[in-house]
């Protein structure tokens, strides 16, 4: 081949390569915040002692920053001059948190590298701690992101998924971003710690989709217990345990509860009891080999964290995660 030819077949695989992750690097804060990590890490331990839920908090942020216009830090600007807050939006209000805490993971990072990491990035490294911390395993986490400069809560309110949807719209709300069926299963696994309000769920208890009874695939001591948690009438902010077999551990009893009829969403259930779904397989799977829902929940965190990350010179490296700078 001459050489002209040779450069020409270069530049073109250089320009085919997929964006999206092309730029993102595990080693990205290698020379410029190398303990990074550590200083996130020492944060989530701190807030830990007061909250156990801290870690469910924090990755359930990335999820949400991730699934709006990619994950740019979005979810934690404040209402301000041009920016109606996400944190407004329908699935976050009342509900996401954790907040407070990725201001004191920003302070503590900004001490030792000023200006350097985004808080996008501090959402991603967080959550990874999150998970190991609930005895999870840990993962390559991806960065390079850099912050948006722009919120979207009418993004928030139509591309987060609903809890009260079918398995095919959850599945249509993921592939939106470019996750698949194995993604959606994993990642749905993170509902192995945390809590959710009755209004979550409780129409499953009394009034399944209109029928006035309950949902058919709610296992029949689990229903009685969730209904004295969630009486018809009573106050739908009580928080009950997403996983009911160990409440604040990541491993993989999400699925065998699944398999037991005890998924508490509606949408957690349907990846198991909608009939003959593609979901059941893997479900089993996971239930069966906790290695390989790890090595599967791995995997699709770093995908779901790389969806159209704003890298090079795009965005800014917020001071104040609350603020554009
Ligand atoms: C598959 C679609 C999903 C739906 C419909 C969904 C829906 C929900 C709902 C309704 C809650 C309870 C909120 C409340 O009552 O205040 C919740 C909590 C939670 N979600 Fe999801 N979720 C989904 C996927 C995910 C993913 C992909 C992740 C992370 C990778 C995640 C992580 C969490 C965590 C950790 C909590 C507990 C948070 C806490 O304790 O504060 N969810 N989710
Ligand atoms: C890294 O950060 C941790 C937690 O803040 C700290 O204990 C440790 O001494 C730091 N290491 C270096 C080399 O700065
Ligand atoms: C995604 O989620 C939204 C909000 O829950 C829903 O209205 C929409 O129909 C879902 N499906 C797809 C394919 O986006």
């Amino acid at each position: 081949m001459s050489s002209f030819l040779l450069k020409l077949a270069i530049m073109s695989a250089i320009l085919l390569l997929p964006r999206s992750n092309a730029q993102l690097s595990s080693t990205f804060y290698a020379t410029t915040c190398p303990n990074v990590s550590a200083v996130v890490r020492g944060v989530i331990e701190q807030a830990a002692q007061n909250d156990v839920r801290i870690g469910a908090k924090l990755i359930r942020l990335h999820f949400h920053d991730c699934f709006v216009d990619g994950c740019d830090g979005s979810i934690l600007l404040d209402n301000a001059d041009g920016i109606d807050s996400e944190k407004e939006a329908g699935p976050n209000k009342d509900s996401v948190d954790g907040f407070p805490v990725v201001d004191d993971i920003k302070t503590a990072v900004e001490n030792v590298c000023p200006g350097v990491v985004s808080c996008a990035d501090i959402l991603a490294i967080a959550s990874q701690i999150s998970v190991s911390l609930g005895g999870g395993q840990t993962w390559e986490v991806q960065l390079g992101r850099r912050d948006g400069r722009t919120a979207n809560r009418a993004g928030a309110d139509s591309n987060l998924p609903s809890p009260f949807t079918t398995l095919e719209e959850i599945k249509g709300n993921f592939s939106n971003v470019g996750l698949d069926t194995t993604d959606l299963v994993a990642l749905s696994g993170a509902h192995t710690f945390g809590r959710a309000r009755c209004r979550s769920f409780s129409p499953r208890l009394y009034d399944f989709k209109s029928t006035g009874n309950p949902d058919p695939s709610i296992d029949a001591t689990y229903l009685e217990t969730l209904r004295q948690t969630c009486p018809q009438g009573g106050n739908e902010d009580t928080l009950t345990n997403l996983d009911q077999a160990s409440a604040n551990d990541f491993d993989n009893n999400y699925f065998t509860n699944l398999q037991n009829n005890k998924g508490l969403l509606q949408t957690d259930q349907e990846l198991f009891s909608t009939t003959g779904a593609d979901t059941i397989e893997i479900v089993n799977r996971f239930a069966s080999s906790q290695c390989g829902f790890f090595d599967s929940f791995g995997q699709s965190m770093i995908k779901m964290g790389n969806i159209s990350p704003l890298t090079g010179s795009n965005g800014e490296i917020r001071s104040n995660c609350k603020r554009v700078n």
